[in-house]
């Protein structure tokens, strides 16, 4: 009999997440609105740092609202790292405004700052305005937001940060989600803690919180009967779901460990092999939420799809690093700055199962697989 599929981040839900949803479902408050949605905002806003938070059907919709609220129009163009998934680009295309690729640091993924100062240099000069930069905290690493706040500030375009892998993260000693005029997280299903789907934009800024809110509420005016200045969105977050996000969120920290427990075996697997590294390996901070290697195939002799197909073999489930968004068919007539780190992260990277619910005998069975393939080089 074949082994049991070993996923790359499954959701990590046990009896905690049971007991908390039955006593939402008993209390009536089967809505969008309710007491666990409340309590939910407030104890991921405490976390993360911010003073204000919005619980949302998804972190795309948190996305969608940060720029429709900081007034991103057809158009404006929105920075967005090439190396994300498609949901950051998506946000900007669903206002009407165009996004402009730039690519990543070799070593972490994320945006590069000096790429990014270059291409808001361009834009100004070709006369765009810039709504806003979207960095992404790649697989749960801030991105180098030392550099990249004040090259927006002195250009004058807010930030947004993409958040959505980042939950529990934190650089410089300020957590995940803290950084530009808001952030967005996910409770997506693969993501650190799940609401199986779900999202939250934070913010120090209370209108801007509220403007949010309004928006994803269908923007409904505060009167008896159904009355509506603008187009609005149905995009808040279940009673029930906010119940199941507490409960993860309880469980957060013992998850931050297993995943960091799973990046530093992944390092001693690899750590003698020649031409492999561990995807920012150098970041304490990160909440390791997916682990990655990349490998040089010259230096290894071997290429990451080769593992992928070892694995695959015995049942472990990996992924290349996302496929860069210039490259994506959809994309193909948009603005880019480029070094070609992003297009060799793809090429070479590969993500290695990260689950918090990984087994022991699973965390075993995988690095049985990998020494064998290692192994044999
Ligand atoms: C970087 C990034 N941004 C945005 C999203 C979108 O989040 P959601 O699936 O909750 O809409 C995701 C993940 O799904 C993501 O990985």
């Amino acid at each position: 009999m074949a082994d049991d599929p070993v996923l790359l981040s499954p959701p990590d839900v046990g009896p905690l997440e049971e007991s908390y949803l039955l006593s939402a479902v008993r209390s009536g408050w089967i809505a969008p609105v309710g007491p666990e949605i409340d309590a939910f905002e407030r104890e991921v806003a405490d976390r993360v740092g911010r003073a204000h938070a919005v619980a949302l059907s998804s972190g795309t919709a948190g996305l969608h609202l940060a720029l429709l609220a900081l007034g991103t129009r057809p158009g404006d163009v929105v920075v967005v790292p090439t190396l994300t998934f498609v949901a950051t680009a998506n946000a900007a295309v669903y206002t009407g405004a165009e996004p402009v690729f730039v690519d990543c640091e070799p070593e972490t993924g994320n945006l590069d700052p000096a790429l990014l100062e270059r291409a808001l240099h361009d834009l100004r000069r070709a006369g765009r305005r810039v709504a806003a930069v979207l960095p992404v905290d790649m697989f749960g690493s801030c991105a180098d937001y030392e550099r990249i706040l004040p090259i927006c500030a002195s250009a004058g375009v807010p930030v947004v940060e993409d958040a959505a892998e980042a939950l529990g993260a934190v650089r410089n000693g300020r957590p995940a989600a803290s950084f530009g005029q808001a952030s967005v997280l996910s409770f997506n299903g693969n993501k650190i803690i799940t609401t199986s789907g779900g999202g939250m934009l934070v913010s120090d800024d209370a209108a801007l919180v509220a403007r949010c809110r309004y928006l994803a509420t269908q923007a409904r005016q505060p009167v008896p009967h159904y009355e509506h200045l603008d187009t609005g969105y149905n995009y808040r977050l279940s009673n029930l779901l906010a119940a199941l996000g507490r409960a993860q969120l309880r469980r957060l920290d013992g998850m931050l460990v297993r995943r960091r427990a799973h990046r530093d075996r992944y390092a001693k697997l690899f750590g003698a092999a020649p031409g492999v590294r561990v995807l920012a390996d150098h970041d304490m901070g990160a909440n390791c939420w997916l682990t990655s290697v990349v490998v040089d195939p010259q230096a290894a002799g071997w290429r990451a799809a080769d593992l992928a197909s070892h694995l695959a073999a015995r049942n472990i489930e990996t992924r290349p690093v996302w496929k860069p968004l210039h490259l994506q068919p959809v994309f193909a007539d948009a603005d880019r700055v480029l070094s070609g780190a992003a297009e060799r992260l793809f090429a070479d990277g590969l993500t290695l199962p990260s689950g918090s619910g990984m087994t022991e005998d699973q965390a075993a069975r995988v690095a049985a697989a990998i020494a064998g393939f290692l192994d044999r080089r």
